[in-house]
């Protein structure tokens, strides 16, 4: 019999970057004399916060995994499971490892967590993070289209991944007879929900209908792709985040062990891994490796999609939420935009979907978003989401976090412990 799994909680930085009142850029007073977080200082402060926040001692912690992109790109620096062995003397020679898997880095990390608990461990941390304000928007277009098959796809625009959603968008559009006006009220809930949240990129940031739902110049299209062009507002795009994440995975042993009872924790009925080709991408309507990693952590939860109450998915872009609605089974193909025009998906709504922000609101510092994910729907189970909180602690959560453009996908489901 499979050994249980809890999530105990954690801790996440605030995600900043440009727009945020934190972010030092041009302009701000503290322009010159003080410098934003570094990703040794960010990995430091999320593996802290973590063990502070559960209160669990750092030489409790067996075996740890963080995950990130591409720090060699953004950061110079490599090798970060030496990295988070330095956020605390106590970590020093414990087995530690860097995954990654794109912007599905921190789920790898958590699923690789998982199957060392189930395979025997009892105490597990497992971090992520990112620091991509060091280059400009478009340097980091090349630095994160490594994500896709860089030969094939990196001439599309400067914007490798935004014009790689804007095919999708182009595409579904047409396909569906869908509005510019329908995909953008998925930015306006974003921004609103990311209006609640304190450690929100774009906490400051209102968005309404009118900017959201076309090409206007609060709300520029940016591609250089003249057919993609169209399809692709900045409003659309999740945010260029430097930020951090970590949480606690333990055993029933390891709860047991820490002095606390599974009423602290959420634990993990279900998880699915799936990985696509690098080398073909299938009909832009459908996210064909997210439908299969859906069907599997369904059967693998017993449950159905109805049955979920709270989740988190990777809308890397507007039309990214759209199509993860459908792979989930939330909506049906080219309905997924009625569900947030109706509010079904808002914190009210009878299916809340990222309530934070996501990655268009709450920021997308990519290694560290899937962790990010599980701590939220945590957070929600819990009670402590403050002002985004949804009412009543929802039972059962869904994290979906997804790499490139549809090809590493880490889905796992939540019961409220
Ligand atoms: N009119 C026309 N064009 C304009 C404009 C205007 N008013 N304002 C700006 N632009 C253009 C300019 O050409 C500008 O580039 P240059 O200054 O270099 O010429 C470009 O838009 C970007 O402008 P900024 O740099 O001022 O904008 P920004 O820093 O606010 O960035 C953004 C905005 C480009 C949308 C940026 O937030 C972005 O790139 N977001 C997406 C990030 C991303 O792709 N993340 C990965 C998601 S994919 C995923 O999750 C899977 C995976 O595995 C990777």
């Amino acid at each position: 019999m499979s050994r249980r799994v809890f999530v105990l909680g954690g801790f996440n930085t605030p995600f900043i970057g440009k727009k945020h009142p934190d972010f030092i850029w041009k302009g701000h007073p503290d322009f010159g004399k003080r410098e934003n977080p570094t990703l040794e200082e960010t990995i430091t402060a999320a593996v802290r916060g973590a063990l502070e926040a559960t209160g669990v001692e750092a030489a409790a912690v067996e075996k740890a995994w963080i995950g990130n992109f591409v720090g060699e790109l953004f950061n110079n620096q490599g090798h970060l499971g030496a990295a988070l062995v330095g956020a605390h003397p106590d970590l020093l020679f414990k087995p530690v490892m860097r995954v990654e898997g794109a912007c599905a880095s921190g789920g790898l990390a958590f699923a690789s967590a998982v199957e060392s608990i189930r395979a025997g461990t009892d105490v597990a941390l497992v971090a992520g993070a990112e620091v991509q304000t060091t280059a400009s928007a478009r340097q980091g277009g090349d630095y994160l289209a490594r994500a896709a098959h860089y030969a094939r796809q990196r001439g599309i625009d400067d914007f490798t991944f935004p014009a790689l959603f804007a095919w999708r968008t182009k595409h579904y559009r047409e396909k569906f007879g869908v509005s510019e006006e329908d995909i953008g009220h998925v930015a306006v809930k974003a921004y609103a929900n990311a209006n609640k949240n304190p450690l929100a990129h774009m906490k400051a940031v209102r968005m309404d209908i009118e900017t959201a739902g076309s090409i206007n110049p609060k709300n520029p299209a940016f591609l250089s792709n003249e057919d993609l062009n169209p399809f692709m507002k900045m409003s659309d795009c999740s945010q260029v985040s430097d930020g951090g994440s970590a949480i606690l995975v333990v055993s029933e042993a390891g709860l047991k062990a820490l002095g606390r009872s599974p009423s602290d924790a959420i634990e993990l009925v279900g998880i699915s891994h799936v990985t696509g080709n690098l080398y073909e991408d299938g009909d832009p309507t459908k996210m064909e490796a997210t439908m299969v990693a859906a069907e599997r952590v369904y059967a693998d939860a017993g449950i159905k999609p109805s049955d979920v109450q709270v989740a988190e998915v990777h809308d890397c872009f507007t039309i990214t939420e759209l199509l993860m609605y459908e792979a989930l089974g939330f909506a049906d193909a080219g309905r997924g935009a009625e569900l947030v025009k109706e509010g079904r998906t808002a914190i009210g709504g009878d299916i809340p979907v990222n309530t934070g922000g996501g990655l268009v609101g709450f920021g997308h510092p990519v290694g560290a978003t899937g962790v990010k994910q599980i701590l939220e729907i945590h957070r929600q189970m819990k009670g402590q989401c403050g002002d985004y909180q949804v009412p009543g602690t929802p039972g059962v959560g869904l994290t979906v976090n997804m790499g490139g453009n549809d090809k590493t996908v880490v889905a796992s489901v939540f019961r409220n412990a």
